[in-house]
């Protein structure tokens, strides 16, 4: 467990939002801004972001929708998360670096709680043990319209689309779980409005980091 105090650590900021929100495009995009300003940036991802988190990751998101229930999904997720804490972003926050990560915590309050049932004070009690201080300094949730993102994620066509078959209440409720947990946490969440351009995104995510972190407005 990290030891160090918040101002003497690095920082972490966290990407969430259904599926087919853009958050790849944008963390690519947030994280070469920050690389240009000479900071250490570490890009990582869940499920994965550590060779044991991706291993069961493979396991997580192909398959059939039915392959694991939600509640064995939240024990994956959260073994998944508690290698890639201890092996990439704790030493990453100690030594300083920025951690940009493409989903964290709260697609597993989203996707296991909000959308599959499981009930959130089990959640809160494994985040508590798995993450306990490692929280997000900084939560940007993309949000838009499920049948879009549906659509858009649908589009590449790729292999890794077991949540995605899950139906489309399933993805309106965990739009809904995204937003209130936004709201229940406001300091620390931004959301943002994803239907629009890629560049437009990119500014108003490129505003909350500023206001986020006054340290990104000095200079540059
Ligand atoms: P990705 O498509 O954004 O890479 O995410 C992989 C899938 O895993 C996505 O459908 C959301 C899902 N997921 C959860 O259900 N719970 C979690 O805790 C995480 C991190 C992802």
């Amino acid at each position: 467990m990290s030891t160090s105090f918040h101002h003497s650590r690095g920082r972490f900021i966290a990407f969430e939002g259904g599926e087919g929100a853009g958050k790849s495009t944008q963390v690519r995009t947030i994280v070469s801004r920050l690389r240009d300003r000479g900071l250490e940036v570490v890009q990582t991802r869940e499920p994965g972001g550590s060779p044991g988190a991706e291993a069961l990751r493979n396991l997580l998101v192909t398959g059939d929708a039915g392959r694991w229930s939600p509640m064995s999904e939240l024990l994956m997720m959260y073994a998944a998360r508690s290698d890639h804490l201890e092996k990439i972003i704790r030493p990453a926050l100690d030594r300083g670096a920025w951690v940009v990560c493409d989903r964290f915590a709260d697609s597993s309050r989203a996707y296991q709680g909000a959308g599959g049932g499981v009930g959130p004070y089990f959640i809160e009690a494994v985040d508590a043990a798995v993450v306990a201080d490692t929280q997000p300094d900084l939560v940007v949730v993309m949000d838009m319209p499920v049948e879009a993102g549906l659509k858009r994620a649908a589009s590449r066509g790729d292999t890794e689309n077991r949540f995605e078959s899950k139906g489309a209440a399933f993805h309106e409720r965990l739009r809904d779980g995204f937003l209130r947990r936004a709201a229940a946490v406001p300091g620390r969440y931004r959301v943002i409005d994803a239907d629009r351009t890629i560049e437009a995104i990119a500014a108003d995510i490129w505003t909350a980091l500023a206001e986020a972190f006054p340290e990104l407005s000095h200079g540059g």
